[in-house]
């Protein structure tokens, strides 16, 4: 009776190979025009809000699912972390930017994927406003928190495709009919109905029948982060999505924006040049300006970006540029070696796409994922090219920034 399938884990850890999810992202993708171009005149206020889920429940998405659902012999069971993403915890009235947050959700739907549980999203996403000019914040100060939060999200299906995530950890939203009657249902069945948990393992949560049986576990996560609830894990055999996962899970008309620029792209190479938050500096005790990148104010200027990348990117070839710098024609001298392109030149197709940063940057994402040779600022990975050879991750010591060649990266 308890036995969570355990085969159906090892089916769900490869979703982007597999040839079923390629053909519904394609339809999907069909989908998404539909969707532009039957809603086009609706702006961002009045995005369908029962779309996906009314799409989800009869497209050939659920095949898979109610398969799984029937090979363990019982009904769905959810799982639900709280409304927002981070919250409850530090991250309440304010929030982090979209990577940081897609840390915190790929670690609850690792965990709904762990337990073969529906996971319950939050309905909107957190915007922090420095990611977001489009977004207008009026920040009067007599405004109560709640209403800032409402001014400065946005509705997470407008920047995921839930039926795609669905084909993986199948997801409802929390202001669904489905959550509704969930609820509902949960409050009747008493102890078999609904379970707080706070600092109980996943191991758990799957084994003990205390709560494996229980249609509904609501987890209070890190009062941190929600990623935190995946930071210590003892082994690498937890880890069930892979960090691309969220990114290539963009609500349909995100992707079809983005399969727009990379068709008109054609052959191109891109390079994502972070800078803005990240060249930052402060004054140390001594007035000294210090940094925790020091080398990448210099690293990612266009005459080090050159030199940089010769090696990888021939003369003639399309650049496609996703930068954070706002200083108009700031990598323009790169113009000499290649025919640069922007976000920015393709604004006919994004403007009526794109409401806010988030969206914008989900789209720059799918087009440096789709260059024959990308770039990024940091390395991440081993096979990674990048920028600098700065590490992403300091967060504690404070350098002088470097502006000459002095050691010349291999
Ligand atoms: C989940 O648990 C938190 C903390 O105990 C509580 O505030 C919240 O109301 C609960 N939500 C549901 C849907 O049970
Ligand atoms: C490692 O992860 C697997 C899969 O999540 C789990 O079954 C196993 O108990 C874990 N081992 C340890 C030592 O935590
Ligand atoms: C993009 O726009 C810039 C001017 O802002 C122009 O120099 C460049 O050629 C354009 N690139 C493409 C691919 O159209």
């Amino acid at each position: 009776m308890a036995t969570f399938p355990r085969i159906s884990k090892s089916k769900q850890q490869k979703p982007t190979r597999s040839p079923i999810l390629l053909l519904i992202s394609i339809s999907a993708i069909a989908i998404g025009f539909f969707w532009l171009f039957s809603s086009s005149s609706s702006s961002s206020s009045s995005f369908p809000l029962s779309k996906a889920s009314a799409v989800s429940s009869s497209s050939s998405s659920s095949k898979k699912k109610s398969s799984d659902a029937e090979s363990g012999g019982m009904e769905k069971k959810y799982l639900y972390w709280g409304d927002r993403v981070d919250c409850p915890g530090k991250h309440c009235a304010s929030c982090e930017g979209l990577g940081h947050q897609e840390s915190s959700l790929r670690c609850a739907l690792e965990e709904a994927l762990f337990l073969n549980r529906v996971f319950v999203m939050p309905s909107r996403m957190c915007i922090n406003p420095i990611h977001n000019k489009k977004g207008i914040l009026h920040h009067s100060g007599t405004e109560i928190s709640e209403e800032r939060w409402a001014a400065g999200s946005c509705a997470m299906d407008s920047l995921y495709d839930l039926d795609l995530i669905s084909n993986t950890v199948p997801v409802i939203l929390d202001n669904s009919k489905v959550w509704h009657r969930v609820l509902s249902t949960s409050l009747k069945l008493g102890e078999r109905g609904l379970t707080h948990v706070e600092g109980t393992s996943r191991n758990d949560l799957k084994m003990n029948s205390l709560y494996s049986n229980v249609l509904l576990i609501n987890r209070t996560a890190s009062p941190l982060s929600w990623f935190m609830e995946c930071k210590d894990r003892k082994n690498h055999s937890s880890i069930m999505l892979p960090y691309s996962f969220l990114p290539t899970m963009a609500a349909s008309k995100l992707r079809g924006a983005a399969d727009k620029i990379k068709g008109l792209l054609g052959d191109y190479d891109a390079i994502h040049v972070r800078r803005g938050d990240k060249i930052k500096t402060r004054k140390d005790r001594h007035g000294v300006a210090r940094s925790l990148h020091p080398h990448l104010d210099r690293d990612t200027r266009p005459e080090f970006i050159q030199r940089r990348i010769a090696k990888w990117i021939p003369p003639g070839r399309t650049l496609f540029i996703a930068s954070n710098e706002r200083k108009p024609g700031f990598f323009s001298t790169l113009s000499t070696r290649y025919k640069l392109a922007y976000t920015s030149n393709y604004s006919s197709i994004l403007d009526p796409v794109i409401e806010n940063n988030y969206q914008l940057f989900m789209v720059e994402r799918l087009i440096l994922f789709g260059a024959k040779t990308f770039v990024k600022t940091f390395k991440e990975d081993d096979n990674d090219l990048s920028l600098s050879d700065d590490s992403k991750k300091n967060t504690k010591i404070w350098q002088i920034p470097v502006y000459t060649m002095d050691e010349e990266g291999s």
